[in-house]
């Protein structure tokens, strides 16, 4: 006879994402590959939960998933007017008109795109003069909308997610934070020159962006591969932000050949992605 099963362990304790417990590290040859695969899950997504949450992210690196999206849209195969939109981070004192603020930045990469109205759309507000009560609310909202379904990330080159940067609290939650000056460096190519890059941002804290349902992060360029390998090689550690993706149930790092030329399991990797399931999506 068997022996008893530990109290607690046997097929229940199985999670219901199709048992992933750890970062699934998915490698395609380019940027464009990495927006139809990611746009691919978010159609899916949308075609069992029209009216989910999705998280988004600015900055460049997501920009071929919103053009994946957006041409699934026009072709008629996804059907996002009912989905709604939650802003990642957001540069403080700039005005929710600046073409600079994150706000503007979705509204025209995004939100206009795929024919979601403001309605649809929620930010941290970052002209609140109270900015520590915007963030709290903020956060709460995030709660009330019935939380994030699936979150896209970018990462920095150190290793920040939203704008967590380098040794923010695992758990932390909505906050201000100030930016390091290679991110200031990293998005001065945004702005007319660097002194016009803010020093602080409200972003979602580590702990608000792990309680989204998916998390997926995207990386594309050789300028991102240290990031990377020590995002899901690396120990969970807050110097490097993102590898709290090791943490969560359901997280998928999708990276191009060069984001990932510094892993040492790129074949494993690579072999663990061929062999599943199509049904099972990322
Ligand atoms: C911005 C954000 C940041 C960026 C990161 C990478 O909303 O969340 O974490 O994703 O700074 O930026 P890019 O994609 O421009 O290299």
């Amino acid at each position: 006879m068997a022996a008893p099963l530990p109290s607690g362990a046997g097929p229940r304790r199985v999670p219901s994402q199709n048992g992933r417990l750890s970062v699934e590290v998915v490698i395609v040859p380019d940027a464009k590959a990495g927006g139809a695969l990611i746009a691919g899950a978010m159609a899916d997504l949308l075609r069992r939960t029209p009216d989910a949450l999705l998280g988004v992210a600015t900055g460049s690196t997501p920009l071929p998933v919103y053009e994946a999206l957006v041409a699934q849209v026009r072709s008629g195969s996804v059907d996002t007017s009912r989905a709604r939109i939650a802003q990642l981070d957001e540069y403080v004192g700039l005005t929710a008109d600046h073409p600079e603020s994150y706000r503007s930045v979705l509204r025209r990469e995004v939100l206009e795109p795929l024919g979601i109205g403001m309605d649809a759309f929620m930010g941290p507000d970052g002209t609140a003069e109270d900015v520590q009560a915007a963030c709290e609310a903020y956060d709460r909202a995030l709660t009330e909308a019935g939380g994030v379904d699936l979150q896209l990330l970018g990462i920095g080159t150190d290793g920040h997610i939203g704008f967590n940067e380098p040794c923010s609290s695992l758990v932390s939650r909505t906050r201000i934070k100030t930016l390091t000056e290679q991110t200031r460096v990293d998005n001065a190519r945004f702005f007319d020159d660097i002194d016009q890059v803010p020093h602080h941002v409200i972003t979602q804290g580590i702990g608000t962006i792990l309680e989204a349902r998916h998390l997926v992060l995207l990386a594309t360029g050789e300028g991102k591969a240290d990031a990377v390998a020590a995002t899901v090689e690396g120990p969970v550690a807050a110097v490097c932000p993102a590898s709290a993706l090791q943490l969560h149930p359901h997280a998928t790092v999708v990276v191009d050949e060069a984001a990932a030329s510094k892993l040492k399991f790129a074949d494993y990797f690579r072999r663990t992605y061929v062999n599943k399931p199509d049904w099972q999506g990322i």
